[in-house]
């Protein structure tokens, strides 16, 4: 039987005002209508597209068969017939990672990837959005992962340039100490550059918390690496001041003040 995607009429209840700029607001880049459909939530990306070529969406009320057909201004836009709101509300969720998963883009059709842990759990009035990672963590990496439907948050929250702390506490092999860890606080040599002074903390002789402020490749696990405490496991339990407190596996939606102040993220501003 060929079951239809149940399309979403208006965005989901939340305390969440915000939206961010689209086509209305003129002078932002026209947006397609499959991208529209998937920003707002209405029907992911690639259900949009089929629904698109099936005859499914209307434009002020002609049929648009072209996924990549520009929302016009204003436009009075139907899926089955229904009227559906394009406005696309700022949604992020907090997973929390469990090992062995890839953290994969949302386009990549690979399996034991974070979506596969993921996507299943999402109530109706979130899986609707394409969902994207607000930048990675190793597949052996554990802790708190981010998500958004919004790209300019993606790209704000991984600037080095936003400053914006990732807490990680490391299992290391050898032996820690003060003297060992202290070149980490003042930025140590990396093959891609010196990394930023971090702040550290001995938690015990083989458990070391890293604060850091960038997000390159390895980046941690390079950083013990150059003062001779190599990783046998890492974990990340904060990101800003959004702190993980969900149970590995699951997730939660964040609050409109955690994107706020803890992402230090205003939607429409980036
Ligand atoms: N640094 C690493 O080395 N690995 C991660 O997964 C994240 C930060």
């Amino acid at each position: 039987m060929n079951r239809k995607p149940p399309a979403r009429r208006s965005p989901p209840p939340s305390s969440n005002k915000h939206t961010h700029p689209g086509r209305w607001e003129g002078k932002a880049k026209p947006d397609w209508i499959a991208r529209a459909l998937a920003r707002a939530g209405v029907l992911p990306q690639e259900e949009a597209e089929a629904a698109i070529k099936a005859g499914r969406v209307s434009m002020n009320g002609k049929v648009v068969k072209q996924p990549l057909a520009p929302v016009l201004p204003g436009a009075a836009v139907r899926v089955d017939g229904l009227p559906v709101s394009l406005e696309a509300p700022t949604r992020v969720l907090a997973f929390h990672k469990p090992a062995e998963l890839l953290t994969s883009t949302v386009g990549q059709h690979r399996v034991g990837t974070v979506y596969d842990v993921l996507l299943p759990q999402l109530p109706q009035e979130l899986a609707g959005f394409t969902w994207h990672a607000v930048g990675r963590l190793d597949r052996g990496t554990t802790g708190l992962l981010l998500f958004t439907n919004d790209d300019k948050l993606v790209t704000h929250a991984t600037s080095p340039e936003t400053h914006l702390t990732k807490r990680y506490v490391a299992t290391v092999f050898s032996e820690a100490d003060e003297e060992k860890v202290e070149p980490l606080r003042h930025g140590v040599q990396l093959e891609d550059g010196p990394a930023r002074p971090a702040k550290v903390r001995l938690r015990d002789a083989h458990t070391v918390e890293v604060t850091v402020t960038e997000g390159r490749n390895h980046q941690v696990k390079r950083m013990l690496g150059a003062v001779g405490l190599p990783v046998r496991a890492l974990h990340r339990e904060a990101v800003g001041g959004v702190e993980l407190d969900v149970p590995e596996g699951s997730f939660r939606l964040l609050t409109d003040a955690e994107v706020a102040e803890g992402l230090r993220y205003t939607p429409g501003k980036a």
